[in-house]
């Protein structure tokens, strides 16, 4: 039996980079995956690349930025797959800027994008977790099975990072949150735990030329990699791996902790 049968997931930024690699590593281990993200057709894309796996997964295309449509995403999860057992919150990005350059707007812009979707999603499926468990523990004394949120930091988060003032307090904020809901949610069984990604080739760490929106320099793209212990950036499918431990029974007693995902990144271990 798969590690994963008969579990539903949602997987928030699942259409491109480490969202996607999760999604399907989920529905290859069992699950029927919710696959949400704010651009539709590269979420299509997800879905077309487990079904044709032989997996089963929705697209469900949501800004959880605003909480109406995270509850709608959670809905859509219940109503194609019955429940909602998993929820990794991956969807985040960037807008850097040296801290003097900061404006209000790329502040609100990239707290929103990490920190309220993550917010709200969790919020949302919490009748679907909380109260489902707290149900079972009234019948029978305890949660079927444990429940599993998995929130995304940055190593940017734990050694700081020049241009990411407003990255790292979010990043840093779900650090703090995953600790204060592992112990909110323990007593229903549902362990809160995050990863804390390396530098992983994608999307927001291609090599960045002049008027990108994503990506970071090839010189510190570079410098990054001469920090890494393990001697190569990491792919999306190194942290697809720890989301799979996380939200298999294998890490039934790992609760409250912060996951660096990073090939032995100097201080950022
Ligand atoms: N790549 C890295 O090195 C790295 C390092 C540390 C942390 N992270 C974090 O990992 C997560 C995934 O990043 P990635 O590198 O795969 O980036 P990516 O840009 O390749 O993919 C992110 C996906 O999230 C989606 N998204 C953005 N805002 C959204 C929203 N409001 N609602 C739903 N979907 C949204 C995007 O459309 C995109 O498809 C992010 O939270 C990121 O901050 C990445």
């Amino acid at each position: 039996m798969s590690a994963l049968n008969d579990r539903v997931a949602i997987v928030t930024g699942a259409g491109r980079g480490i969202g996607r690699a999760t999604a399907l590593r989920l529905a290859r281990d069992g699950a029927a995956v919710v696959v949400n993200d704010i651009d539709g057709d590269p979420a299509a894309e997800t879905v077309e690349l487990i079904t044709a796996a032989g997996g089963r997964a929705s697209a469900m295309i949501a800004n959880t930025v605003e909480l109406e449509q995270a509850h709608a995403l959670v809905r859509h999860a219940a109503d194609k797959f019955g429940k909602v057992d998993i929820l990794i919150n991956n969807a985040g990005t960037t807008r850097d800027k040296m801290f003097h350059g900061v404006t209000d707007e790329l502040f609100d812009f990239v707290m929103d994008a990490n920190l309220r979707t993550a917010y709200h999603t969790t919020l949302a499926a919490m009748p679907y977790m909380r109260e489902v468990a707290k149900a079972e523990i009234a019948q029978t004394g305890q949660p079927k099975y444990n429940r599993k949120i998995v929130f995304t930091s940055s190593v940017a988060a734990l050694m700081g990072n020049p241009g990411q003032f407003n990255y790292t307090a979010a990043k840093g904020g779900l650090i703090a949150v995953t600790k204060t809901l592992a112990r909110e949610l323990g007593p229903f069984g549902i362990n809160v735990n995050a990863v804390a990604p390396g530098f992983i080739e994608t999307r927001l760490t291609q090599a960045k030329a002049e008027g990108d929106t994503y990506g970071i320099p090839e010189q510190l793209r570079q410098q990054s990699l001469s920090l890494i212990a393990l001697g190569r950036l990491g792919e999306p499918e190194d942290i697809a791996k720890v989301h799979a431990f996380l939200a298999s029974s294998d890490s039934d007693y790992v609760s409250g902790v912060t996951i660096p995902v990073t090939g032995g990144q100097i201080g950022g271990m």
